[in-house]
């Protein structure tokens, strides 16, 4: 039973909440992943998943023992907007896929994916003790791309042409955080939001905008 090991029942942030999945949370999944532009997102494949490949991966993905998924709620609410998850753990590496999907369009572009991220990251650093977050994103979805900088990640290279979309090809973007660069950015934040000098040297380092979750 992986996922009781490796996470907490719950993980709380500041607008987000981060909680194990619930049976009765497939009627929302069944719902985002029939929806065409969370497919064109985030399947190479054109189109949705079909209903019993959504249960299949419901299952699997975010119910499963072995699963590292976590459901994202909003907390003033408790609604339930997406899902995030961990999969290809490398324990001899210290890293890990990292993987979002908020599908209630109404919830895009409020910081909730930064936070869900962030909190996703700093357990993956802090508690399991890896080195490195890894992802990837199609090179179109400008949204996702700035979410995971704004997080920290840096683009480390791409699939180059490796998806047909709307009428032209797009690069698979790679992108990750290490965690020494993680540190550095919340010590960084810390002292911003604090007012402290970053001293010399400070220039070089990674920087996050400074929002309160993050110091
Ligand atoms: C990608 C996703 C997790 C981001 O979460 P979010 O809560 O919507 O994003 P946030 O509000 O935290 O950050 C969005 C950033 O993109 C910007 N943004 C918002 N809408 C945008 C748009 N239509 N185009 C470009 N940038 C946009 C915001 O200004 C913000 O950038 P900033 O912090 O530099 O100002 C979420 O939108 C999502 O799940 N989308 C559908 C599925 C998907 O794309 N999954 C990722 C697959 S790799």
């Amino acid at each position: 039973m992986l996922h009781k090991r490796w996470f907490p029942d719950q993980i709380v942030g500041e607008t987000v909440v981060l909680r194990r999945h619930v049976r009765e949370n497939l009627r929302d999944f069944l719902r985002w992943y029939q929806d065409p532009e969370v497919a064109r997102l985030t399947r190479y494949q054109d189109g949705p998943m079909k209903p019993d490949e959504i249960e299949r991966f419901f299952t699997m993905r975010a119910m499963g023992p072995d699963s590292l998924a976590m459901g994202i709620h909003i907390k003033a609410t408790n609604q339930l907007i997406g899902s995030c998850a961990f999969s290809q753990l490398d324990a001899d590496n210290g890293s890990v896929l990292f993987h979002i999907t908020i599908g209630e369009h109404a919830a895009w572009g409020q910081g909730y994916g930064s936070e869900a991220t962030a909190l996703m990251v700093e357990h993956a650093f802090s508690n399991l003790g890896l080195h490195r977050v890894a992802l990837t994103v199609f090179a179109f979805n400008e949204r996702a791309i700035r979410a995971y900088m704004r997080v920290g990640f840096q683009a480390e290279g791409a699939a180059r042409e490796a998806i047909w979309r709307d009428g032209s090809w797009w690069d698979e973007v790679h992108m990750s955080v290490l965690e020494p660069e993680w540190r550095t950015a919340r010590w960084q934040a810390r002292a911003v939001a604090d007012g402290r000098s970053l001293g010399a040297g400070a220039e070089g380092r990674p920087t996050l905008k400074p929002r309160s979750w993050r110091a």
